[in-house]
């Protein structure tokens, strides 16, 4: 046979383009689109699924560990099992530089444990934690040159924040080497404010982790990462935007001309601060808990308008996973959390439902196209972050990532169908129309009917290239 795999018959889905064809994959490559291709030694029949390139989440948690002892429930294996079996074939996991330590010894530690244990490609952004003379002078540099071309950096959080004067230094340097600078912008002192002021008012539950990380705060913050993106002269990702207030400084920035691009998440259209109060403002809120927190509805519709008119480059899922209930007070559900809403783990996990809630919400609802969904999902984070073309498209020459979905096919979310190490889903009982049925990554299938059907050890380390828009 002339091809390794075909796959026959399908609705090609790309960023800009809809049509029907086969596709010839060799050598983990597609090599041929056409609307008649000859024999292969696999086949597949993709008549009436969609075809779409594999899903590219730029945004996910794997491994990291956090300073108060809990614990993330997933590892490279069971977080790319999970990210497998929800459609994607990439997936950008940090590696967390921890104060006081080489930036280079901890990315070495992420390979150790990424190494023989994904089931699909990975990548690194980096956290830079600890600026200091060695790793912005040194380390950095180096780094970025070896195919770690993104960072990120946090403007809260005590044990990662860095101050004004530290972001500023470390835009420039992301500026010489062409890295692209992540920002999560909230307002450290603001949100430590308003803790305080809450906690002395006995308003502990975890619905108060959404009034102290106020939409204000993050609003504030967007605009001082502008200010100091604009004073460098670096493009900036402001990731994981909430709601309309930093919406408007981002488009504010972009009337003056400056590169500041924007990443939304699942739990921007499809969770609410509500869902923070649990049961009577029980601690199920918890469950909720990530930063920034969830809105309200007119918060989600103005991220559904940003996703429709460009405001949003990329949909990543911020998987951050916890345990409720974990092993020695390692998950939420843990008793210094109970005494204050400032404890409990930051983060939901999202990896395996990211796609099917866009598509679903997005796509089946007619909020946006299925070319846009490709776009907000595959297509624009590998430009965004150094993969393209090699990933996120259907292209003659890219790897053969691709995954097969049932636009029709109705089922709801169940923790007890996910693959992740979390013991909920946030997003539990939700009804999603359209499902991916089949994820091929470079010609191989790794999962299929929500099986994982891929090894760990398929899945390759990626160096990217810089950005296309640095
Ligand atoms: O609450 C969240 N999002 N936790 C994950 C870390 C981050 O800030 O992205
Ligand atoms: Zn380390
Ligand atoms: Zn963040
Ligand atoms: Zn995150």
């Amino acid at each position: 046979p002339e091809f390794d795999l075909a796959i026959r018959g399908g609705t090609i889905v790309t960023a800009s383009d809809r049509y029907t064809a086969d596709i010839g994959v060799r050598g983990g490559r597609i090599v041929q689109i056409a609307s008649r291709i000859t024999s292969a030694a696999e086949e597949i029949d993709a008549s009436g699924l969609l075809v779409m390139p594999g899903g590219v989440d730029a945004h996910v948690h794997l491994s990291q560990p956090t300073s108060d002892g809990t614990v993330m429930a997933d590892d490279f294996a069971s977080g790319t099992r999970a990210a497998a079996a929800g459609g994607n074939t990439t997936v950008l996991p940090f590696a967390l530089q921890e104060k006081g330590k080489s930036l280079r010894a901890c990315v070495q530690e992420y390979h150790a444990k990424a190494e023989g244990n994904c089931v699909i490609d990975v990548s690194f952004h980096l956290i830079v934690s600890d600026p200091t003379p060695q790793v912005l002078g040194q380390e950095l540099p180096a780094l970025v040159r070896d195919g770690y071309t993104s960072f990120k950096v946090f403007m809260t959080y005590d044990d990662l924040k860095l101050d004004d004067s530290e972001l500023l230094e470390v835009f420039e340097v992301a500026r010489r080497e062409r890295a692209l600078v992540m920002v999560h912008a909230e307002g450290h002192d603001a949100i430590k404010h308003i803790t305080r002021k809450l906690e002395e008012q006995g308003k502990t539950a975890p619905y108060y982790h959404a009034i102290a990380h106020s939409e204000i705060a993050e609003r504030e913050a967007t605009h001082r990462a502008i200010s100091h993106a604009q004073l460098t002269d670096t493009p900036i990702m402001i990731v994981h935007v909430s709601g309309p207030d930093p919406m408007e400084q981002i488009l504010w920035a972009r009337r003056r001309g400056l590169k500041v691009l924007a990443e939304t998440c699942p739990q921007y259209i499809a969770l609410t601060k509500q869902d923070l109060a649990g049961l009577n403002m029980d601690f199920e809120g918890a469950k909720y808990v990530c930063s920034p927190p969830p809105r309200d509805h007119s918060s989600q519709e103005a991220i559904w308008q940003g996703l429709r008119d460009g405001t949003f480059d990329v949909f990543s899922s911020d998987h951050a996973p916890f345990r409720f209930d974990g092993p020695d007070n390692t998950g939420k559900n843990n008793p210094n959390a109970r005494t204050s809403f400032k404890w409990v783990p930051n983060g939901i996990p999202g990896i395996e439902t990211r796609l099917p809630i866009l598509f679903s919400e997005g796509v089946s609802k007619g909020r946006i196209t299925a070319e846009r969904f490709v776009a907000l999902t595959a297509t624009n984070p590998a430009r965004t972050y150094g993969l393209y073309p090699r990933k996120g498209s259907i292209m003659v020459g890219a790897d053969a990532d691709i995954v097969l979905w049932d636009a029709q096919k109705t089922a709801p979310i169940r923790q007890e169908d996910l693959h992740h190490g979390a013991d909920y889903t946030p997003f539990e009982g939700m009804e999603i129309t359209g499902w991916p049925v089949r994820t091929i990554l470079r010609g191989k299938t790794v999962a299929l009917d929500g099986a994982v059907t891929g090894a760990p050890g398929d899945g390759a380390y990626l160096a990217r290239g810089p950005s296309e828009f640095v």
